[in-house]
C-alpha cells in the first residue's frame, strides 16, 4: 500500500474546486472585518459579531460532511455557500481569496489548477466583473512566482439562473478570455439539464473554449445529464464532466465516456454528504478500473471540514485500496485530462 508521504509529494494537478468554497472562517472573518461587513453563515441568520463565535456557529449549520441528505440540506449547502460571498467586494479581497488557496495547495504539491468562479454569485450584488478578474489575475501571476502553482480559470454559470443571465455574462467576460480556459455549470441541478444552456456552451466552443459540466452524484435526472454532457454539450460534448459518478453503475455511459476520452473530475469528500463509504469506494473502483480518466478534486473545501486536495487523495485511496501505481495513474489523468499547454503537461509528470 502506498503511504501518506508518496501522497503527499506526488505533484498534482486540481481541476475541480470552486474558489469561493475555499473561503475559509479566518479567511472570511478578516475580510468581513476589513470591509466593515456583516458576517452570517446563512440568509438571514444571526450575525457573527466574535470571531470566536464563528467556529461554533459553522459546525451548528453542518456539523459533519454528511449533510446533503435531502432537498432541504442540499438548499441549506448553497444558501450558506453562497452567503459566504459577501464578504468579497473588492479587488484585494478575490486576490486574497485566490492566493490563500494557491498557498495552500502549493503545500500539498500542486503544480497547476483550474479553479471554478460564479460570476453570477458576485455580480448580482453589485461587484463587477473587473474586480473579481482583476484580484484573480494578480494571484494568478504571484502563485506562478512565488509558489510555482500555475493555473487558468473555468467560468461557471449558476444552472439556477436563466440562460440569458449566462449568455450575458459569457459575452461581460470575453475581455478576459486569456485567464479563462474553460467554462462549466454548477450550482443546483434538479430539473436544470445542459441541455437548457446549449446556445451559449455551442458558442463558448465556437469561441474555443473547453467545456465541462456538473452532473452530480445521486440527483434525479443524472444519467440523462452525464448523457447529455458527453454527446450533445456545445453539439460535440464536453471535453470533461463534473462528478458523473453514476455512469459507474451503466456500462454504455462508461462507453460513451471511453470513446471519447472524457475526463472525469471526483470529489470523494463532497460525496460522503450524501452517501456511504461502502457505496462510493465501489463506484470510483469501476470507473478507474474501465479506464475512464477520473482524477481527485476538493470541490468546496471550506464547507467541508477543510478537506483539500490532499485529503481527498488520501481518502479515495482508503475508498479503493489504491497502491502508488494506482495513485500515479490518477495523478497522470489529473494532468492528461486537464487544459493545460503540453509544454505545462510535460514539466508536470
Ligand atoms: N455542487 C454544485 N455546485 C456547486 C457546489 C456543489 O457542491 N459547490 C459550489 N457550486
Ligand atoms: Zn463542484
Amino acid at each position: 500500500a502506498s503511504n501518506d508521504k508518496f501522497i503527499q509529494d506526488i505533484p498534482k494537478v486540481e481541476l475541480h474546486v470552486h474558489i469561493e468554497g475555499t473561503l475559509t472562517l479566518d479567511l472570511r472573518w478578516k475580510l468581513t472585518q476589513r470591509n466593515g461587513a456583516t458576517l452570517r453563515l446563512v440568509p438571514n441568520g444571526p450575525e457573527i459579531t466574535a470571531r470566536d463565535d464563528l467556529y461554533a456557529a459553522m459546525d451548528s449549520i453542518m456539523p459533519d460532511a454528511s449533510r446533503m441528505n435531502n432537498e432541504e440540506e442540499r438548499d441549506m449547502f448553497f444558501e450558506s455557500y453562497l452567503e459566504g460571498f459577501n464578504a468579497l467586494q473588492v479587488k484585494e479581497d478575490f486576490y486574497d481569496l485566490a492566493m490563500n488557496y494557491f498557498e495552500t495547495v502549493a503545500a500539498m504539491n500542486v503544480r497547476y489548477c483550474e479553479p471554478f468562479f460564479d460570476p453570477q454569485g458576485h455580480t448580482s450584488r453589485g461587484v463587477q466583473l473587473e474586480t473579481m478578474m482583476e484580484g484573480f489575475r494578480q494571484a494568478q501571476r504571484e502563485a506562478k512566482e512565488k509558489f510555482n502553482v500555475r493555473s487558468q480559470w473555468i467560468m461557471c454559470f449558476l444552472r439556477d439562473l436563466s440562460p440569458a443571465s449566462a449568455m450575458e455574462h459569457y459575452k461581460a467576460a470575453l475581455p478576459y478570455r486569456d485567464m479563462i480556459v474553460g467554462i462549466g455549470l454548477d450550482s443546483c441541478e434538479p430539473g436544470r439539464p445542459p441541455s437548457l444552456f446549449e446556445d451559449v456552451f455551442a458558442l463558448a466552443r465556437r469561441d474555443g473554449f473547453k467545456l465541462t459540466a456538473h452532473c452530480d452524484v445521486d440527483q434525479e435526472d443524472t444519467d440523462d445529464h452525464i448523457l447529455q454532457v458527453a454527446s450533445t454539450m456545445g453539439v460535440g460534448g464536453s471535453d470533461r464532466i463534473d462528478h458523473g459518478l453514476n455512469s459507474a453503475e451503466d456500462p454504455a455511459l462508461i462507453d460513451l465516456l471511453l470513446k471519447r476520452d472524457i475526463g472525469m473530475t471526483l470529489c470523494p469528500w463532497s460525496y460522503m454528504r450524501h452517501t456511504t463509504y461502502a457505496d462510493l469506494g465501489p463506484r470510483i473502483r469501476t470507473l478507474f478500473d474501465a479506464g475512464v480518466k477520473v482524477c481527485m478534486n476538493s470541490d468546496d473545501p471550506a464547507f467541508m471540514e477543510d478537506t483539500w486536495i490532499l485529503h481527498n487523495v488520501l481518502l479515495a485511496r482508503h475508498l479503493c485500496n489504491f497502491n502508488d501505481e494506482d495513485i500515479v495513474v490518477l495523478a497522470k489523468n489529473a494532468v492528461q485530462v486537464s487544459w493545460a499547454d503540453q509544454s505545462v503537461k510535460d514539466a508536470i509528470l
